[in-house]
């Protein structure tokens, strides 16, 4: 591409000879109608330009079914480059010849028969949006050196970059060669224990064949064709502004950064904002599926600019998960934060659904039962209420260690990487009461206080007698209440953020895409596509209503019951107060308020004075 008299058709016809591949000259491919009116000398306008464009994208098309083809086209605007791309964004590569008005008036010159008025030439130049994704090539270089850095590029060039090989990473890399992506991939160079891992990385696997492996910054962000698209997989935190900082000196105006980690949706605003004044696109990832999802298709959820999101479409969609329509799970969420955010609250509910199952675990234990009657349960569960957590739960408690258990071997303090408190902070601070999720938050920092656990355990013994009374099928209605409403209370916090934040999120598309893919994918979750089409919130829905109404009696039941045994059920205990408090019309919370006013002049408002004025009374009198 390039404007008249740049060389475009003398280039490709030797790149052709070259290469061995066909070539066409767009000029051969005007309709009758555009020839007429050129012949006429009257100039071609964007409606006659558009008909002969799609005849070249149809060429372009079918000539990629066979193998290649190299086409000649001035292709001066975007939106001319948009049409000739259509269908083949992955596979085109552009190249502009790109010269000053006064060296391709020159070269028009000295050109024999040929003349073009110096006013057309400059009209051209004036319409010309050069590219920023093209091989850009000075015309001034001899036709030799412009044929060799034209293939020389071309062969080098990727598509796509990652950087950051660690566990998901590498499952990424892997999930995006196998699509046939060109991928550039970059891990950092420790001396003596990180040495060329992109390189040894490579040689492991068949489908890496075709990668670019580096461990150098540099040479890694050169190898990736413009604008550039990277991908980063590293810790979350500091790590992430140090490797931008890195990153920064070697990118160009309109590059992509993608941050896949589980970073806060706070600090992504703030990177894609000083981002912004560096013209680099910033877009925050959730992806979520771990190391085998990252693999064979996490669920991914995007945040950050809309156009920049087109840019990096076709690869995340293609490495992403299929739901039942065997549409991709991956999906654009909105501006800034807010990938990042839907992320942070899917883990948020990942919890709960764990603690869950961990106090369905201490329930059916308490019964008498071991993992391997337990799982068997379990088992039996998945018929109505399945969900990926509930899989491999049946599978850790079938897992063996020499005569034991190997669940009866592991040491009872659960771990955390931070997105379940900065999701209890941001339900606080948005002031949403997803209080399932405090609850299964604080139940992993009590068990963190092992020693201190054991000697509350002597000193506050259990001297209950009664026995549980419930049936495996009272424990299976409770834990289906339960869920309900933790995703009732999660989905809450995301379309309290959405109002809060003018993110404008699409519910129904949010659980579509955490159909598959995900940690948190479930039967239930695909329930949850089609009610969020009608409603933002699940506690309105008829058949929640119903459900809802159906399991409550025996959830209180088992409650009450675990509570009587002294069993700590922390989350199924909340899912209950929790509704009980919301389905109250007329609460306690005027007690709050006139607490409030008696010590500190709060002021109250009156149920019987609809202005909303506010009152306040000398309690004392
Ligand atoms: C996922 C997981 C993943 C990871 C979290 C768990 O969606 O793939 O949520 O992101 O397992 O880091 O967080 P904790 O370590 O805090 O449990």
């Amino acid at each position: 591409m390039g404007v008249s008299g740049c060389g475009k058709s003398t280039i490709g016809q030797l790149l052709s000879n070259e290469m061995n591949i066909p070539f066409f000259d767009g000029d051969d491919y005007h309709p009758e109608s555009n020839i007429a009116k050129m012949s006429k000398g009257e100039a071609l306008n964007d409606h006659d330009r558009f008909g002969w464009l799609k005849i070249l994208n149809k060429l372009a098309n079918t000539q990629l079914k066979n193998s290649s083809c190299i086409i000649a086209c001035s292709a001066l605007k975007n939106s001319y480059r948009d049409i000739l791309n259509e269908g083949i964004q992955n596979s085109t590569k552009w190249v502009f010849l790109k010269g000053s008005f006064e060296q391709i008036t020159d070269r028009i010159n000295k050109r024999k028969n040929h003349f073009m008025s110096s006013e057309l030439l400059q009209s051209q130049f004036n319409t010309i949006e050069e590219p920023t994704e093209a091989i850009t090539i000075d015309v001034n270089l001899s036709t030799k050196q412009i044929i060799k850095k034209v293939i020389d590029q071309l062969k080098n060039n990727s598509e796509f970059g990652l950087f950051g090989l660690g566990v998901m990473g590498k499952s990424l890399a892997r999930n995006l060669a196998s699509k046939e992506f060109k991928i550039s991939m970059f891990n950092r160079h420790v001396k003596d224990s990180e040495e060329n891992v992109a390189i040894h990385f490579k040689d492991e696997f068949e489908e890496l064949s075709n990668t670019l492996p580096f461990d150098t910054i540099e040479a890694f962000v050169n190898s990736i064709k413009k604008p550039r698209k990277i991908l980063m997989m590293v810790n979350a935190g500091n790590i992430t502004d140090s490797v931008i900082k890195n990153l920064l000196p070697f990118l160009s105006k309109g590059d992509i950064l993608i941050d896949g980690g589980n970073s806060n949706y706070n600090k992504t605003k703030e990177r894609f904002d000083y981002l912004k004044s560096k013209n680099i696109h910033f877009i925050g990832a959730g992806v979520s599926g771990g190391e085998e999802g990252a693999l064979k298709g996490p669920s991914i959820m995007l945040g950050g600019n809309k156009e920049a999101y087109k840019k990096v479409e076709p690869f995340l969609e293609a490495i992403s998960a299929k739901d039942k329509n065997s549409l991709p799970c991956c999906a654009y969420i909105g501006p800034e934060g807010s990938g990042h955010f839907v992320k942070m609250v899917h883990n948020g509910i990942e919890y709960v659904e764990m603690q869950l199952l961990a106090e369905v675990f201490v329930i059916l234990k308490s019964s008498g039962n071991n993992p391997d009657e337990i799982a068997s349960i379990l088992e039996l569960w998945k018929s109505t209420t399945n969900s990926y957590l509930l899989e491999i739960t049946i599978d850790i408690l079938r897992k063996k260690d020499g005569n034991d258990w190997l669940i009866n071997k592991i040491m009872d303090k659960a771990g955390n990487k931070g997105t379940g408190n900065w999701t209890t902070i941001a339900t606080a601070q948005l002031g949403v009461p997803s209080t399932m999720i405090a609850s299964a938050l604080f139940a992993r920092y009590t068990s963190f206080y092992k020693e201190e656990r054991i000697t509350a355990s002597k000193n506050f013994e259990s001297n209950t007698v009664s026995k549980l009374t419930i049936t495996n099928e009272d424990i299976l209605k409770t834990y289906q209440f339960a869920r309900i409403i933790n995703h009732h209370q999660g989905f809450k916090l995301i379309e309290e953020a959405s109002k809060s934040y003018k993110w404008n999120l699409n519910l129904s598309e949010l659980s579509r895409i955490w159909t598959n893919g995900c940690i948190i994918k479930s039967d239930l979750m695909i329930e949850f596509v089609t009610i969020f089409k009608s409603t933002s919130n699940l506690l309105t829905d008829p058949e929640i209503i119903k459900k809802i109404k159906e399991l409550k009696p025996t959830a209180k039941k088992v409650v009450s019951e675990c509570i009587l045994n002294d069993l700590p059920i922390s989350s199924l205990n909340e899912s209950i107060n929790f509704l009980n408090s919301f389905a109250t019309a007329n609460s306690s919370a005027n007690l709050i308020q006139a607490q409030r006013d008696y010590f500190g002049a709060h002021t109250y408002q009156r149920i019987d004075d609809k202005s909303n004025k506010n009152y306040h009374t000398n309690w004392k009198n």
